[in-house]
């Protein structure tokens, strides 16, 4: 038989396409969003501005910016058979369903008279930006059996999602660390989830379909589920005397340690300190004893990581911990990352388009020889 070829499992280290969104530069350890470090931008621009950078190229002109909000608070209001649907999903179903089946309907009332233009598109990522807060809002109060909590088009994008999800805007630390989140969330070039909304747009399907399998990606823990994953393995580590004795046997069982490493960033993930900085300044101003326990054991588990195996947080490591601290339950962490991540998706899909070549790679067959199907018994 002729020799293996190549294989590169994983696709690790196999360039596929070109990007003008985002890039990672190995040599500063930085990333950056259409030229603008990443590191610059959170806790300078908000969430908004970012989402029009990604999507048209540069940052919006104080006009532009006007506008773009005003749109975007418009469309946070669900129609009531959305509402319906979404009221008549379990409620022990997971968050990230709650919202997959969200994006899979708002694609299913979409008339989709348009062409799939990128005008056409960019409207439709505006209102996946402002309506799924919306839904996870909702759900979130679903899930604590509350009423929900209409958005509020005085309140900005960040403001309004505590006002939907808690009845009430923390103040204003907690929102600029929930807002440097967003920012640093929103684009990672060609991470799993975004190369998947990529390859079902590489067959000129909708955005809605994109987005809907993206979501299902970044589910994972391996991914996005990971800054869920984060808090579920603090809890089973329990206190910071413990890391030592608990990494021991995970290791032993070669289970993998949530939050930590990267397949791009081998020497820390060029996001995570200005996100532990941000986290840092919620647990300095928490006057409950438990918080101080718990970041006192997520600082021994980062510090045993890497002087055990010189592995390194990526950013779901502090997200997660900053995420419990504002006061979300576990489960909507990972739907807190589609919420940001849907404005790279978005800029992946116009850009695939764009230049659109089918995704459809080889594979090398190492199953049964060809043989004769047996008689029909
Ligand atoms: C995100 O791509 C992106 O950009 C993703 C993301 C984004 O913005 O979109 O940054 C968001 O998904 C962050 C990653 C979240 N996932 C986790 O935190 C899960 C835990 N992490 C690992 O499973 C792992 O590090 C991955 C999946 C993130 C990366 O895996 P790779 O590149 O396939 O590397 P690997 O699993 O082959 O690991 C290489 C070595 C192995 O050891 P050896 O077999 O060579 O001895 O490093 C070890 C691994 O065992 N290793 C870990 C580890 N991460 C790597 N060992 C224990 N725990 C870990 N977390």
């Amino acid at each position: 038989s002729p020799a293996a070829p190549d294989i590169h499992r994983g696709l690790t280290g196999v360039v596929v396409d070109t990007t003008a969104i985002s890039t990672v530069i190995q040599e500063t350890n930085s990333l950056t969003y259409r030229g603008y470090p990443v590191q610059d931008l959170a806790g300078r621009r908000s969430f908004e501005e970012v989402a029009h950078l990604l999507w048209y190229g540069d940052l919006p002109g104080p006009a532009e910016l006007s506008a773009f909000q005003a749109r975007e608070r418009a469309l946070r209001p669900l129609d009531r058979t959305t509402a319906e649907v979404l009221a008549r999903l379990p409620r022990t179903c997971h968050p990230m369903d709650v919202l997959r089946t969200a994006v899979s309907f708002f694609g299913a009332e979409d008339p989709a008279e348009d062409d799939g233009s990128p005008a056409a598109n960019r409207a439709k990522s505006l209102a996946l930006l402002a309506k799924l807060p919306t839904v996870v809002a909702a759900d979130h109060r679903r899930r604590h059996g509350l009423a929900p909590i209409q958005p509020d088009p005085s309140l900005g994008y960040a403001e309004n999602f505590f006002h939907m999800c808690f009845g009430e805007v923390p103040d204003a630390e907690v929102v600029r660390c929930f807002e440097i989140s967003l920012v640093l969330y929103a684009e990672h070039s060609f991470n799993a989830s975004t190369f998947t909304a990529r390859v079902v747009t590489s067959t000129l399907a909708d955005l809605y379909s994109a987005v809907t399998a993206a979501i299902g990606a970044l589910k994972g823990p391996l991914h996005g589920g990971a800054n869920e994953a984060v808090m579920h393995m603090l809890g089973e580590i329990g206190a910071p005397e413990r890391v030592g004795p608990w990494l021991d046997e995970a290791f032993a069982a070669k289970r993998k340690i949530m939050g930590f490493g990267h397949r791009v960033y081998k020497h820390g993930d060029s996001r995570v300190p200005l996100m532990q900085e941000a986290t840092d300044r919620l647990v300095a101003r928490s006057t409950d004893p438990a918080t101080a326990r718990l970041a006192a054991l997520h600082t021994a588990l980062r510090d045993a990581m890497a002087t055990r195996k010189g592995i390194h947080p990526n950013l779901d490591y502090p997200a997660g911990l900053a995420y419990h601290l504002m006061g979300f339950d576990v489960p909507t962490f990972t739907p807190l990352f589609v919420m940001s991540r849907v404005t790279g998706w978005t800029a992946h899909i116009t850009e695939q388009l764009g230049h659109n070549a089918l995704i459809r790679p080889l594979a090398h067959y190492d199953g049964p020889g060809q043989r004769p199907v047996p008689a029909a018994s």
